[in-house]
């Protein structure tokens, strides 16, 4: 028997549900959350409509067709996205401000050669013009519209149907739907949603760019994340002017990969091998530091870890890490201790990958114990050393995914000593060992 709507009162953050309206959620303890809802009418009978069956896929007979991808021919973009734009998608690209997003968005442009549109409500267009000189960059496919009314914006680009349209940036449109601010999340997220329907509807894929502040995201690219196909981020390392672009979520390919990028006077440049990027370069080896290979994405690359131990001068010995997980480093040190018998138990411990990158595989915990082992130890590792492996509980020495690989990686960087653990290869000169003891005995 079908109810009368009821109201309802609902909390905003929790969802809890009240009869009555409160001051204060008693589910979350949030002032202030509680809105009034209408309950609707309590039927759950399903009343059937009429519905056309064509719509139905069904995968026995149809002829679904892989996506159309615009391809940008900058290799270290397209890879990320999984092999280029895909036609009608939205993607999300994010970044501290100064990073160089809208530099990149315009090499994309001038690439494709697809018409596009590029609005813009924080440059001019002699603004964006001066990028494009600096650039050196010559358009024949580009149009601008400084703008920030997401209605106006949606009009002209219903108008013109671009092939691909820059939206630079979110935080500076909005809709005047609403009454608050542009960049608040509300405007970010309404103008998101319409562009999100004007992709999809006409086939047109969309670039977002948004600001993301240093302390968290301010009305950011976070609160997005779920509406959009793809969500890139260009991020700086340590080493200044390099570039590295990840994907935070694909709907079509992975975020394993990662793009390398090198800031130039003449914008954003590819870098080709970046295994040699992150290599200490023509230094004096010191002890503590050791070269491993891990993966990101498809690719191995070649990275440096850096250990410092010194005694305990007063308290709880200290383990800090910078680019590895600090629980996989506190496992490592009680590996060292109960099964070599190295006295690491008064000693502070201080791990870091250099060139801003993070290890989050276990391909490089044998490096990691032997940087440790080298600073403690206070002898040096050679420089045409490499360690590859997991070390396990009892000290013993696992493969990991994709060592060929790694080791071909190695090899073509010219490492002599590759010390990895027992597998069956074709390759030659590599020095397998089957547990940590074995590995100093080589090492030192
Ligand atoms: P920009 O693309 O404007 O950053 P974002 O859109 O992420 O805010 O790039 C800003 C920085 O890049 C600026 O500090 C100058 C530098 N830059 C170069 O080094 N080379 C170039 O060719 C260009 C266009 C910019
Ligand atoms: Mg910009």
């Amino acid at each position: 028997m079908a109810k009368k709507a009821t109201t309802i009162y609902s909390c905003t953050k929790c969802g809890a549900q009240f009869p009555k309206w409160i001051g204060r959620c008693s589910g979350c303890g949030a002032w202030g959350t509680i809105t009034e809802e209408i309950s609707g009418t309590d039927d759950r009978k399903i009343k059937p409509v009429k519905v056309d069956k064509n719509l139905l896929v069904d995968f026995k007979n149809s002829q679904i067709t892989d996506f159309a991808r615009l391809e940008t021919k900058i290799n270290e973009f397209d890879r990320v996205l999984g092999g280029g734009i895909v036609v009608g998608s939205l993607i999300l690209l994010g970044g501290a401000p100064g990073i160089g997003k809208s530099t990149l968005v315009l090499q994309i442009c001038h690439n494709l050669k697809t018409p596009t549109l590029y609005v813009s409500g924080e440059e001019s267009a002699s603004q964006i013009k001066m990028r494009i000189d600096r650039l050196n960059l010559d358009f024949s496919n580009l149009k601008f519209l400084g703008e920030n009314n997401i209605e106006k914006i949606a009009s002209f680009i219903i108008e013109e149907k671009p092939g691909l349209v820059i939206i630079d940036s979110i935080q500076t449109l909005y809709s005047q739907e609403l009454p608050s601010e542009a960049g608040s999340i509300n405007q970010v997220r309404i103008c998101t949603v319409k562009l999100l329907e004007i992709a999809k509807r006409y086939n047109i894929s969309i670039i977002i760019i948004g600001h993301v502040t240093k302390d968290g995201l301010v009305a950011g690219p976070k609160s997005l994340e779920h509406l959009v196909d793809a969500v890139l981020y260009l991020e700086s390392t340590a080493t200044d002017n390099f570039r590295l672009l990840r994907s935070a979520k694909n709907r079509f390919g992975s975020t394993s990969e990662i793009g390398i990028f090198n800031m130039t006077g003449t914008g954003l440049a590819e870098v080709i091998n970046p295994s040699e990027l992150f290599l200490p370069q023509n230094q004096e080896p010191n002890s503590g530091s050791v070269i491993t290979c891990v993966m990101e994405g498809s690719r191995p690359f070649l990275l440096e870890t850096q250990a410092l131990v010194t005694k305990t001068l007063f308290g709880y010995p200290q383990r800090r890490a910078s680019g590895f997980d600090s629980n996989r480093l506190q496992m490592l040190i009680a590996v060292l201790v109960k099964r070599v018998q190295i006295p690491l138990l008064n000693q502070d411990i201080h791990l870091n990958v250099t060139g801003g990158l993070k290890i989050d595989e276990t391909g490089a915990d044998l490096a990691v114990c032997a940087a440790i082992i080298s600073s403690f130890k206070d002898k040096i590792i050679q420089a045409d050393t490499i360690l590859l492996g997991e070390v396990g509980l009892g000290g013993e020495i696992r493969p990991v995914y994709q060592i060929e690989k790694r080791i071909e990686e190695a090899q073509k960087l010219k490492f002599k000593n590759i010390i990895c653990p027992v597998i069956k290869t074709e390759k030659k000169g590599l020095i397998m060992v089957k547990n940590l003891e074995e590995a100093i005995k080589k090492l030192f």
